[in-house]
């Protein structure tokens, strides 16, 4: 588009803030931003109502008793599909960690103490036992931002993949967003360059499929993706157990989850809404429906802890469905009217977002698998106290890890 058509766009969206500067910047620059511009996705910055229809009912799950109980018939089942290749694992790794406040990728923190261990060297370990148990072979797709892309495959190679595979190991980039005012102004980040940023890890799916990855994963028969966090460094991979429980309960998706410790605690928790599969927010769930008990059982009792597992051809069905944008406020830096770079102190801005809980509700069915928290859920979310650095170590020490 030439500049003078740009500009007319801008005017008719509200957007004209973008070519404040563009006199002062010089030929590559202003290519670079009228490129920008024209490839913004206005979508991408529209919020539409969620899907909000239908009344909250509690799911019902495998519980840890089930589990043990079967556990043979659900690691045969699993482990069969592990073997096979069925299964590959999606590290979602294109979050920015603003809470942790370290400017590297997440997984690259080292949360050892009296040796460096990577958080991202946890989970290849992981994954390395899985298929060593059972024999199998995981390709492992590495979700990034055009933030950390860069940065995150030299650490990789860095370390020569852990020991990994290489040729198992997929990196893409997740699509992104621009960041707006509280009027929904589009920011600038440099005078001649919008802030853009990571678009949630809703869009896990739909990137993947644009990087030609679900034509690579079809090519090797897989059939199962199995999507986690990079922030829980005590998560079990591609877990032959929640694979073949899945699938022995008829089902094309998949979540662990934790009991609740209390009705207040501030995790999302699964339910049905409308007969379909939600994750209703802590905030959301009313005091009554929290304190809700059932033989001394919260009802609503199974905390989400980002480890799913989807049914890649249920996925290709859903995948033309538009997925939910959530507003979220976050601290952006950007360059104001007088063409001053701002670092806020406090949230200034909003980021649009997609989550992946809308993509399990589009799948129309979900099993939750319930994990002993102790034992598979040990998030790094903050520095200190709740879902921390300092939790996180204290769990892995608990769990025998030499860290
Ligand atoms: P969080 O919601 O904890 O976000 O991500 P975050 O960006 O890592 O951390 P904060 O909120 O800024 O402190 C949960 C998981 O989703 C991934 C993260 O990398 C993490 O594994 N994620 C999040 C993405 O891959 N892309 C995104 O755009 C957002």
């Amino acid at each position: 588009m030439e500049y003078i058509e740009i500009k007319q766009l801008l005017e008719e969206k509200g957007q004209i803030q973008l070519l404040r500067f563009y006199d002062k910047l010089d030929d590559k620059e202003k290519s670079v931003l009228l490129n920008q511009i024209e490839n913004i996705d206005w979508n991408s910055i529209s919020p539409e109502e969620a899907d909000e229809e239908g009344e909250i009912e509690p799911i019902e799950g495998v519980s840890c008793q089930e589990i043990r109980k079967n556990s043979e018939m659900f690691f045969k089942i699993g482990s069969e599909q592990l073997k096979s290749g069925k299964v590959a694992a999606v590290l979602l790794a294109g979050g920015q960690g603003t809470r942790l406040g370290s400017s590297l990728p997440k997984g690259m923190f080292d949360i050892g103490i009296n040796a460096t261990k990577y958080i991202f060297e946890f989970h290849i370990e992981n994954l390395k036992k899985v298929c060593k148990d059972t024999n199998g072979k995981v390709p492992l797709l590495i979700m990034t931002s055009e933030k950390n892309d860069s940065v995150t495959r030299e650490f990789f190679a860095r370390h020569n993949y852990f020991g990994y595979p290489k040729e198992d190991i997929y990196f893409y980039v997740q699509d992104m967003a621009p960041a707006t005012d509280f009027e929904g102004r589009v920011l600038l980040e440099e005078k001649g360059k919008i802030a853009l940023s990571p678009n949630g890890n809703g869009g896990w799916f739909s990137s993947l499929v644009r990087a030609g990855l679900l034509d690579k994963m079809e090519e090797r028969k897989v059939e199962w993706f199995n999507v986690f966090s990079v922030d829980n460094v005590l998560q079990h991979i591609a877990d032959p157990l929640f694979v073949g429980a899945t699938i022995a309960n008829n089902c094309q998706c998949g979540s662990k989850v934790v009991k609740k410790t209390c009705p207040e605690e501030k995790v999302g928790v699964l339910c049905l809404k409308g007969g379909r599969p939600h994750v209703v927010e802590y905030y959301e769930l009313s005091s009554e429906m929290a304190n809700e008990k059932i033989d001394g059982e919260l009802v609503y009792k199974y905390g989400v802890i980002l480890n799913y597992l989807f049914n890649v051809n249920r996925l290709k069905e859903i995948a033309s469905k538009n997925i939910p944008l959530h507003i979220v406020k976050k601290k952006v830096e950007y360059i104001d009217e007088n063409g001053e770079k701002v670092i806020p102190e406090r949230e200034n801005a909003y980021k649009y977002e997609t989550l992946i809980l809308d993509l399990v509700r589009l799948m129309g069915q979900c099993l939750p698998y319930e994990v002993e928290r102790e034992k598979e859920f040990a998030p790094v979310k903050n520095r200190t106290g709740v879902d921390s650095v300092d939790s996180a170590r204290e769990l892995l020490q608990k769990n025998g890890f030499s860290i």
